[in-house]
């Protein structure tokens, strides 16, 4: 058979398993280092009582013939999507109907398979640096050209995230919007812990009116967001619901990075433009899709997900978040000490910090391993614009964090 040749223009490697790979390789040969992962955000703390609770109350229900379930709706079981419903968006003044959440196995599945919805030569926008899935996922799909010089992929508009614009870019002018179909927003950001403002995504969602865009809005972050006035929804936003789907997840929220469970919102206002040029609906799209590929996440999964909306599972999973937020605290405020420039970590699990000057974020991944023994994600990894940042996930043991702080002040003094 002939293969997919658009594969053979990504890297050999996702960004995560290379930095595996180093990571053991280094240790192999350096048994005796104590090293510390703060690369890869994945959460560390067990999961919450209330959680763990509700899977064994259902794991009890499979033994039994009579609540056993088979296969369940496609597109998650009503307690689930009802508490989504109340919790995340009602009680927050946010029109959401239950055929407009999908829950599914998670949001990189969801940001992956997206994509699928676009036309095959649809334009594709993202920021610089950003989420590798999101560029990835259309580099298969036949979206771009083979990768230039610069890492960057021709087909897509690349939109700069520097400090200048605090990371979080602002549509593209005009002329240089014209033909873009689909743009990827994450807030709070991963990589670079920035969250955008009620302005900020106000403009963008004039901005994707204006020129029939879709807005892919990632949320996965949404419960870290310490400030009240900050939007965590994209359809707190007036209009919205006709020009976004948003991407929520219970990985960080909630400890679910190797249980599984997301969900993605599809309003029915969306509407998109057919071969023909006549408006189709992106809902139904995706709910062909869900329906064809998709068999729904497992009963106990949605029964774990469904206690974190309970009173316990709201403040367990709060606790967690908050302890999460302070291992956040030290880092910036131990990195800012020993003189990086850091800026993340806020209203996100992720702390951005600049490399030395001359030091590529690769040559510091490097040298932060051998020197301190810890991992750290090389800010290059997440696109061109990266060069001369690095991630440090703020997801760990309190104790871990403490050390990696007084290991950066040791080798940094
Ligand atoms: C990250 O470290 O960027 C995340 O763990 C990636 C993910 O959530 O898939």
């Amino acid at each position: 058979m002939r293969a997919n040749p658009h594969f053979q223009k990504l890297p050999a490697g996702y960004l995560f398993p290379e930095i595996g790979r180093r990571v053991r390789a280094y240790a192999a040969a350096h048994p005796e280092a104590k090293v510390i992962r703060l690369g890869i955000g994945d959460v560390t703390e067990p999961l919450a009582p209330a959680i763990i609770g509700a899977m064994h109350a259902a794991v009890d229900e499979m033994a039994a013939r009579e609540t056993f379930k088979g296969y369940g709706p496609e597109q998650g079981y009503d307690f689930l999507v009802e508490a989504i419903r109340e919790h995340d968006y009602t009680r927050r003044g946010i029109e959401v109907a239950a055929d407009e959440i999908f829950v599914s196995d998670g949001s990189k599945c969801d940001s992956g398979n997206l994509q699928e919805l676009f036309a095959a030569d649809a334009v594709i926008a993202v920021t610089d640096p950003v989420y590798p899935v999101y560029v990835d996922s259309n580099v298969m799909a036949g979206r771009t050209g083979a990768p230039g010089a610069d890492g960057r992929f021709p087909g897509l508009v690349y939109l700069p995230a520097t400090a200048a614009n605090g990371f979080c870019p602002p549509p593209p002018e005009t002329t240089d919007a014209r033909g873009v179909d689909v743009v990827y927003l994450c807030s709070p950001n991963n990589p670079t812990g920035a969250v955008m403002t009620r302005e900020q995504l106000t403009a963008w969602v004039a901005w994707a009116k204006q020129h029939d865009a879709l807005i892919v809005f990632d949320a996965a972050y949404e419960a870290y967001i310490q400030d009240d006035a900050l939007p965590r929804s994209i359809f707190e936003i007036p209009g919205a619901r006709e020009v976004a789907v948003e991407m929520r997840s219970f990985s960080k929220r909630a400890g679910f990075t190797g249980v599984r469970c997301g969900f993605l919102v599809v309003p029915k206002d969306l509407r998109a433009t057919g071969a023909g040029g006549e408006r189709v609906s992106l809902n139904a799209m995706w709910s062909r899709r869900h329906t064809t590929k998709f068999n729904g996440a497992s009963y106990v999964v949605q029964r774990g997900a469904a206690a974190v909306y309970t009173p316990d599972g709201l403040a367990q999973t709060g606790a967690q978040i908050a302890f999460y937020m302070e291992n956040a605290r030290i880092l910036r405020e131990g990195l800012a000490r020993a003189g990086f420039t850091v800026y993340g970590g806020q209203h996100a699990p992720y702390i951005w910090l600049e490399t030395p000057k001359g030091t590529t974020s690769w040559q510091f991944f490097d040298g932060l391993l051998d020197k301190a023994h810890l991992v750290g994600t090389p800010g290059s990894g997440f696109g061109p614009q990266g060069e001369g940042y690095f991630r440090l996930s703020a997801f760990n043991s309190r104790a871990n964090v403490d050390e990696a702080v007084a290991r950066i002040a040791k080798v940094f003094a």
